[in-house]
């Protein structure tokens, strides 16, 4: 049963929208850039509890044999047994289970690292969860909530991060993000788009992008290139791109709280490596400039929203100069159909980007771009074409690039 099944039956569930910015396709030379605007969630500001309520009506529904996978059968289901739902988060991930446990009728333990705001820690309470501050990082308090959690026979671990042996609860979360992606693609055809070109997606421990991601290699959806974005202060995927594997990395300070992991979900990770076309890293200041350029543009986002947002991904998309060929904000956006390339200056500076960047290599973004986009210009061939058009033309300037250190 799709997650959305489930979804249309919680209280209030609706499609958040999908938001159209033609002033900044305009100024970007893009076709069209549109915004999947998470601000309002199921009464919560993420879209975090698509995958929190999902996760935990999967568990309880397995361990009390619901009925049905509806939230009246789950909530009937535990009736009369204690359950307790554990997890560590930086903020909404937390938020949404708190107030899952409270929809279900079980009781909510939420682990909180250092740098979680009291605005942030008091929603959690609001919902009626006990919070536990934790003295380490978010892994150190995912940590923690895994060990409080298997000393209690009443717990379940809703962790939003997958590790050897723990796998289960986190990829129904990921099923449960999927929701997102099957709005947006009505969403989009609503409109009367084809797929997009480009998906941008921000990284924390990368079980959104891994949802995005599979959801766009794992149909016919004319296989967009996807981009990722972390915090420069937390870039955990960039540095396991480079590594060619998993590695974990030491956590900055960071105004996107969300995005502050310091390492990569382990079912996300073969997902992401294989999946994406690329991950680059967006600076504080980037994040702050974004999320004022999208409230001016009418869209209400955090930094985490805001980091894949045209401003600090038009910079990398260019450097070198050029048009820019893919770019988007976020929650997560798309790009459909790049206009004739012509050298655009960065919107922001005027000129080429900032501080030098690295390149970087996914796997091989500019080369799975020019593959899409020769594969798709504006009526979609049975055969791929050989690369070619003004899009196609600005791909040797494309990079993808991570700020180094
Ligand atoms: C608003 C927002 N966007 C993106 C993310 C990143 O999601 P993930 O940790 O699955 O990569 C988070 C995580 O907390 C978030 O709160």
């Amino acid at each position: 049963m799709p997650a959305i099944d489930f979804h249309r039956t919680l209280p209030g569930y609706a499609p958040t929208p999908l938001r159209d910015l033609p002033s900044l396709a305009a100024e970007l030379g893009v076709g069209r850039v549109l915004v999947k605007e998470e601000a309002s969630r199921l009464g919560l500001p993420s879209f975090k509890v698509l995958g929190a309520s999902y996760a935990v009506a999967r568990a309880l529904a397995d361990r009390f044999g619901a009925a049905a996978l509806t939230l009246d059968a789950v909530r009937d289901a535990v009736r009369g047994h204690a359950v307790r739902l554990y997890a560590a988060t930086d903020g909404n991930h937390g938020r949404a289970v708190a107030h899952v446990a409270a929809l279900v009728g079980a009781a909510a333990t939420v682990y909180l690292p250092p740098g979680v705001t009291e605005d942030a820690r008091s929603a959690i309470t609001a919902e009626g969860a006990r919070t536990v501050e934790v003295d380490g990082d978010y892994d150190a308090a995912v940590a923690r909530a895994a060990a409080d959690a298997a000393g209690d026979p009443t717990a379940v671990l809703v962790q939003d991060t997958s590790w050897a042996g723990y796998t289960e609860v986190p990829q129904w979360i990921v099923d449960g993000y999927a929701t997102l992606c099957q709005e947006t693609d009505d969403q989009v055809a609503a409109l009367g788009l084809g797929a997009p070109d480009l998906v941008v997606v921000p990284v924390g421990v990368g079980s959104l992008a891994q949802a995005v991601a599979s959801h766009y290699r794992g149909a016919d959806h004319g296989g967009p290139a996807l981009l990722a974005v972390e915090s420069d202060r937390a870039a955990a995927l960039v540095a396991s791109l480079r590594a060619g594997e998993r590695v974990s990395v030491p956590v900055g300070e960071t105004i996107m709280t969300g995005l502050a992991c310091g390492t990569v979900s382990a079912l996300a990770w073969p997902v992401l490596r294989d999946g994406l076309g690329g991950a680059v890293t967006v600076s504080d200041d980037q994040v702050a400039a974004a999320v004022e350029d999208l409230a001016r543009l009418g869209v209400d986002s955090g930094p985490c929203g805001a980091a894949p947002s045209p401003r600090p991904a038009s910079c990398w998309g260019r450097r070198g100069g050029g048009a820019p060929s893919v770019c988007g904000p976020t929650p997560w956006c798309c790009c459909c159909r790049p206009r004739a390339g012509r050298p655009t200056p960065c919107p922001r500076t005027g000129s080429e980007p900032g501080p030098p960047s690295r390149t970087v290599p996914a796997r091989s973004f500019r080369a799975r771009l020019a593959a899409h986009l020769s594969a798709r210009p504006s009526a979609r061939p049975a055969a791929r074409r050989p690369r070619a058009g003004p899009a196609a033309a600005a791909l040797p300037r494309l990079r993808c690039a991570a700020r180094a250190g």
